[in-house]
């Protein structure tokens, strides 16, 4: 079966490293995939929100199956476009609707959802510019901090944290006047959870689910969680507060009402759900749904999994997950990102990378790079995920940080501290 894997980063070549140990998969087709995916598939230069160009190509290449690795092509309604083609209509999309996806493309449609179904998330308050009133009126009943979300996609930008209540009213203003877009154009404002947390995905086939293993990542620029906001730096997996108990509440309260709730609102999702939790004195709550995998997550969670990813998401595909088995990996498995001096301010690409064939017992992800002239370069902020298993999550990290230093490229910059706090 020939498979094309949407999206060009760690994500991506983690999901295209797992697909391609199947021995289901004839081609592997990555669009537009990076300088590592290259290595295991072919690269089609196609976006992959380009569907009409994809369209061709899975016509012309006979793709059977496609995987979409981030939310975009998933927010603008592939799986819709697939489904709705006379052509296309018996292919399947791993991933959601574009009904599905408004978990991850509208925090309001995400919150009312959680509402409906009893979901344990934070108070909020939905609005626009003609309701504002109330919104400062409902920010005043919240202790600080106060945060404040962009409705739409906003690349992961779309969430402010606010000491002052000045300050929030001031910054709810200028979001409803733009500051972020149109995803500003509505805005929710949310109570402010305090506690730790991790990421918890899920398959489904719209009837059934597996779990995953679960990860934590560290998305700050520097030591200690400080600094900016990133993509990512690195992720854990397993947790060690998701315990049994812990992972029992998820299921229960968060990850099958969830699923049911789709289902009872006709809601098409054959696809990965990714459920932000914080763990709030115990108590697992929904800080945030994606409608696909984590990126750094995927770079641990992939290594977790011991069954044929293929297999799994065939039973997605034909709605017969619940005879699959999904078997999972004891070890503790690690990721250590590495990214270009300036991230996630301003950065230069085009650095030439050394020494990736001298790492040792990690698994080398690309997330940024490129292929030019035989040679590897950096062609994003996050280049480069080292992944390792151990015994342990402080064996699996010397092995990510040894091989860190082995890599090299101008700027080279990476956390030291990735697990400190589990
Ligand atoms: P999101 O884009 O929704 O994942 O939000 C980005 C980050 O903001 C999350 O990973 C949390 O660290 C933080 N955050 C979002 N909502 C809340 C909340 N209600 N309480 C505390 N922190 C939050
Ligand atoms: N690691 C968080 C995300 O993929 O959104």
């Amino acid at each position: 079966m020939n498979i094309l894997l949407l999206g060009s980063g760690g994500r991506e070549h983690a999901l295209a490293w797992k697909i391609a140990q199947s021995k289901q998969v004839g081609k592997l087709f990555i669009a537009p995939g990076n300088a590592g995916t290259a290595e295991i598939g072919e690269n089609v230069p196609l976006s992959a929100t380009d569907f009409e160009g994809l369209k061709k190509f899975t016509l012309e290449n006979e793709v059977k199956m496609v995987v979409v690795g981030p939310e975009d092509p998933l927010v603008q309604g592939i799986f819709d476009f697939f489904k709705n083609d006379e052509h296309l209509n018996r292919i399947p999309v791993i991933g959601p609707s574009q009904n599905g996806a408004q978990l991850e493309g509208s925090k309001e449609f995400a919150k009312a959802f959680m509402v409906r179904h009893n979901i344990p998330t934070a108070r909020y308050f939905s609005l626009t510019k003609e309701n504002i009133e109330d919104g400062i009126a409902f920010l005043k009943t919240l202790p600080a901090p106060y945060v404040l979300k962009a409705d739409g996609l906003a690349a992961g930008k779309g969430v402010l944290i606010i000491n002052d209540l000045d300050d929030a009213i001031r910054e709810l203003n200028a979001m409803l006047n733009g500051s972020f877009g149109k995803a500003g154009e509505t805005v929710v404002i949310e109570e402010f959870l305090s506690g730790i947390e991790c990421s918890v995905f899920v398959l489904t086939d719209g009837k059934n689910y597996k779990i995953l293993p679960e990860a934590k990542d560290y998305k700050r620029i520097g030591e200690g969680d400080t600094g900016l906001n990133t993509g990512g730096m690195g992720a854990v997996s397993p947790v060690p507060f998701a315990d049994k108990v812990f992972m029992q509440k998820v299921e229960e309260r968060i990850v099958i009402p969830t699923v049911e709730g789709l289902k009872s609102e006709n809601i098409d999702y054959k696809g990965f759900i990714f459920f932000g939790l914080i763990n709030v004195g115990g108590e697992p709550m929904v800080i945030e749904y994606n409608c696909r995998m984590g990126d750094p997550e995927t770079e641990v969670v992939m290594l977790r999994i011991k069954s044929d990813l293929v297999d799994l998401l065939e039973g997605v595909a034909n709605q017969n997950l619940a005879e699959k088995e999904l078997v999972t990996d004891e070890r503790a498995v690690v990721t250590v990102m590495l990214v270009s001096g300036g991230y996630p301010g301003d950065y230069e690409k085009g650095k030439i990378i050394s020494g990736l064939a001298n790492t040792k017992n990690s698994i080398v992800f690309h997330a940024g790079t490129k292929a030019i002239d035989n040679q590897i370069v950096t062609n994003g902020g996050r280049v480069i995920a080292i992944s390792s298993y151990g015994k342990t999550k402080d064996e699996a990290l010397q092995q990510s940080f040894t091989n860190a230093t082995v890599i090299h490229f101008e700027g080279k910059y990476y956390r030291k501290d990735i697990g400190f706090d589990l």
